[in-house]
């Protein structure tokens, strides 16, 4: 957690957010978040040495993370998108709906890293793997920024690096968002206590 003493409601290191009818307080920071995303650079670049994976970011709350990870790649790599979507509010309805995937051509006999903002109950994952699997990857390297350990319903998901494991707290920023809102800021916010 960010130990300094910014009162600030507005800029890059703001304390709090306001997004419609929630209110959500630091729980991230920019600094934290940074360092993090360079470890796991440094993990993909070992892990791929003279490959060139393809990136697959899951829209929507990973384009922030994904593309700040592949500024740490350093080996040539393409990028190609996935859309899926699964939550109302802060609340997963468990139905995901898969609304955009790459062509078999980017992924078949390509080493796929996958880019997961947050993995929550594991259901997104879950339908999403086999769908790709079955476009037939070289390899398949899942990473996810957040993970919630407590609130998996699919145990058997094989996550390859995790950026943070976090408690069953709904979260918002840097990427990921409150019915549509909160996607842009650079630290992560948490629900306020008492809502
Ligand atoms: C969120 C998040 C993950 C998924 C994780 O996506 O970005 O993809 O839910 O939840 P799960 O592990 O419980 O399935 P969402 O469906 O909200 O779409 P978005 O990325 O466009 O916000």
């Amino acid at each position: 957690m960010d130990n300094d003493s910014l009162q600030e409601d507005s800029g890059p290191r703001r304390q709090w957010l306001q997004l419609h009818d929630k209110t959500f307080v630091l729980y991230l920071s920019e600094t934290e978040i940074q360092a993090r995303v360079a470890e796991l650079g440094r993990l993909l670049n070992a892990s791929h040495v003279g490959t060139c994976p393809v990136f697959l970011v899951m829209l929507k709350g990973a384009l922030l993370f994904a593309s700040d990870l592949m500024r740490h790649f350093d080996g040539p790599a393409e990028v190609s998108f996935v859309r899926t979507q699964s939550y109302c509010g802060t609340e997963s309805t468990r139905q995901v709906q898969l609304l955009l995937e790459p062509s078999s051509s980017e992924v078949c006999n390509r080493d796929v890293i996958l880019v997961e903002d947050i993995v929550d109950t594991g259901h997104t994952l879950h339908h999403y793997l086999p769908i790709l699997k079955s476009q037939q990857p070289n390899s398949i390297t899942v990473v996810a920024l957040l993970s919630k350990p407590d609130m998996l319903e699919q145990p058997n998901l094989a996550l390859d690096h995790v950026g943070f494991s976090i408690p069953p707290k709904f979260v918002v920023g840097y990427g990921l968002d409150y019915n549509g809102l909160g996607r842009n800021t650079r630290s992560i916010y948490t629900l306020k206590e008492e809502e």
